[in-house]
């Protein structure tokens, strides 16, 4: 070997430390990419390894609960897709070499076993100390990670986790008081001499400080359940409290953690610069973009059980012939053309985003065939053999991914001037945009007048032609919640009302 390879050798296999970086998450629930729903998004976790890779130190790796879904009592037509989503980022944050999680509330979304099956397979160590579940700890108390800082010395930190039985866990689990068993296992850990503490919680912001505020040792507590944006620590006593808000937005960072000092701590937002630069598919990318080619196949499932809302919509085609006027208007809002967005981000066969992004195709309706979004009747010309015509009726079924395109010519067709759908078939359509919806039966895609008109079923002819609901702000929340319209929202998450009245303007539809 010439002087010039050990000298290279020598650099590249004692990759220096810089210092020992805590990054901690909270509240992901099953965030792989950037949510969406939001003209500046953020998160993702391609992102989130080109950050992780961009530090230098020996990281710690924490999550404080609710990684991988979203809601408590999802339904069970979300189920294949959501569990799948899931197994999809456990094994990402395997590739990041994630240390360690504490169980979130949500994390139970699809039951006990579900969960305890899809954290079995994954390298994260999920950590409770008062968790017990038929009288059995399921997950070990506490860890001890053993982390190098800059000058090669070796620290020794504590981590344990710890929930609050007065959040809603599953009933066959049981949570014992947080407080009493923090202090066992402090004192436990102090007699390892473990040079930090670090609780791991999974109890809201309020019970953290209370933790902080009845217990000595505890040198960071990071926590979950509450969404907080904590840009600084919170100090009560010798005890930081950290959270990182939610959705993998922001990477809460500690860095020179064996300094239990925080001069350097902020959350760090996901932002576009962490992309994979152009040409580079990191093994993060490709196991998301696997999981997507994926969704098609997923979103098929059978519902056994016949639920409430299987309320059988008439859709927008049913109502141009009568209100012309207010469906010129309507197309040419984004709501006539929401489904773009999921065409554009290969998500037209995730069943979460249809739900608001398309009409009837609820959660809760027995979905018998999602691959179909509109069905379209025409006479299709025979011959007969004596040269005669002959026509019968052709009901077709019309799939997102062809929906998606047409909804997007009639969102942005003059009215005066034709368009053309589907030249190459012979049964193609020209005219304006109301005369080429006029053969189609239904069409469920993108956000429609029975979002917001909750007419009745047999309007205009019911006895009571103008019962159908008035527009109200739960009309508009159900879809613009905090999570996908934050702007709509004040700091404090209530509505802007002011900003509403404008919003509400801009797709109010006119009187004839
Ligand atoms: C709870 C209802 C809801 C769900 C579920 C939902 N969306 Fe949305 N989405 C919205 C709303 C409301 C907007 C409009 C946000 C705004 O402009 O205030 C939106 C807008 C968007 C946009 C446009 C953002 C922009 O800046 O123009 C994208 C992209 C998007 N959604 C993607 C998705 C994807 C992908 C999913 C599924 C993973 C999804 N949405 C699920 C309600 C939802
Ligand atoms: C056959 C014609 C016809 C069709 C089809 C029709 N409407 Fe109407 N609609 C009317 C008439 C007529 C009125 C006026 C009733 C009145 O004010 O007495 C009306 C009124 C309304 C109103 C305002 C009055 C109210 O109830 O608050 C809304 C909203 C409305 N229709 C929505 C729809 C939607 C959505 C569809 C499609 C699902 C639809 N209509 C289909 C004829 C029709
Ligand atoms: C995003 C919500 C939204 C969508 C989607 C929407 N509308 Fe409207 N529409 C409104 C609002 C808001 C008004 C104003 C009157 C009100 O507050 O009820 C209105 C008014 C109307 C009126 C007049 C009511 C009157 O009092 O004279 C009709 C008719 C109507 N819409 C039909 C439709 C039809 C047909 C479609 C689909 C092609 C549609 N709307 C789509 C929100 C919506
Ligand atoms: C079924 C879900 C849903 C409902 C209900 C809904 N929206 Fe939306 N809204 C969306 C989605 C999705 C988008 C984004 C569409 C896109 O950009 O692709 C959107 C976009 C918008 C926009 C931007 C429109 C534009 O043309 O740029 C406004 C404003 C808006 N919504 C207001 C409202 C108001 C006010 C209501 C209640 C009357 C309402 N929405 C009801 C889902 C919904």
């Amino acid at each position: 070997m010439s002087k010039i390879s050990i000298f290279l050798f020598l650099i590249l296999s004692t990759k220096p430390a810089n210092a020992v970086t805590l990054v901690f998450s909270n509240d992901v629930y099953g965030e792989l990419e950037t949510c969406g729903c939001r003209s500046n998004p953020m998160g993702g976790l391609v992102r989130k390894q080109n950050y992780l890779l961009s530090l230098k130190d020996d990281l710690l790796q924490l999550d404080a609960g609710n990684l991988l879904f979203s809601s408590l009592d999802p339904p069970e037509s979300l189920k294949t897709q959501q569990i799948e989503q899931a197994k999809t980022l456990l094994k990402a944050h395997d590739l990041m070499k994630h240390d360690a999680a504490v169980p979130g509330t949500k994390d139970f979304a699809f039951g006990v076993k579900t969960f305890f099956d899809l954290v079995k397979k994954s390298k994260i160590q999920y950590l409770a100390a008062n968790l017990t579940y038929k009288n059995k700890h399921v997950f070990p108390p506490y860890k001890i990670f053993k982390k190098k800082n800059k000058d090669g010395k070796t620290i020794k930190i504590g981590v344990f986790g710890l929930l609050h039985p007065q959040l809603p866990w599953p009933k066959s689990i049981h949570i014992k008081a947080p407080i009493e068993s923090a202090k066992k296992i402090i004192s436990e850990l102090k007699k390892q001499n473990v040079d930090l503490i670090i609780a791991l919680t999974h109890q809201g912001l309020e019970n953290d400080k209370k933790l902080a505020q009845n217990t000595d040792g505890i040198d960071f507590i990071v926590g979950g359940g509450s969404e907080a944006f904590l840009q600084t620590p919170l100090k009560i006593k010798k005890t930081f409290i950290l959270q990182s808000s939610f959705r993998n937005q922001y990477i809460g960072v500690i860095p020179h953690l064996e300094t239990k000092k925080i001069p350097e701590s902020h959350l760090e937002p996901l932002e576009e610069k962490w992309d994979d630069p152009p040409g580079k598919f990191s093994e993060i990318h490709k196991l998301i973009d696997k999981f997507k080619k994926n969704l098609k196949k997923l979103s098929v499932i059978k519902i056994t059980k016949k639920t409430n809302g299987t309320k059988e919509y008439g859709t927008f085609p049913q109502c141009v012939g009568c209100h012309q006027v207010q469906f010129d208007f309507w197309r040419k809002t984004n709501h006539a053309n929401a489904l773009k967005v999921l065409y554009d981000s290969k998500q037209l066969y995730q069943r979460e985003c249809m739900n608001c992004h398309s009409l009837g195709k609820s959660l809760t309706a027995p979905l018998q065939s999602y691959e179909t979004l509109a069905i379209r009747s025409y006479q299709k010309e025979k011959k007969s053999k004596y040269g005669l015509k002959k026509y019968s009726l052709i009901e077709e079924k019309i799939s997102p991914e062809e929906i998606t395109p047409f909804l997007n010519k009639i969102h942005s067709a003059d009215e005066k001037k034709t368009m053309f759908f589907r030249k190459k078939d012979p049964s193609y359509l020209k005219g304006t945009p109301s005369q080429t919806i006029h053969p189609f039966k239904k069409i469920w895609g993108s956000v429609q007048c029975e979002h917001c008109h909750q007419t009745q079923q047999n309007h205009p002819f019911s006895e009571n032609p103008q019962g159908s609901q008035r527009i109200t702000e739960k009309t508009c929340l159900k879809c613009h919640n905090y999570e996908r319209s934050n702007e709509w929202f004040t700091s404090d998450k209530k509505l802007d009302k002011k900003l509403f009245k404008i919003k509400l303007k801009m797709i109010s539809c006119p009187r004839e």
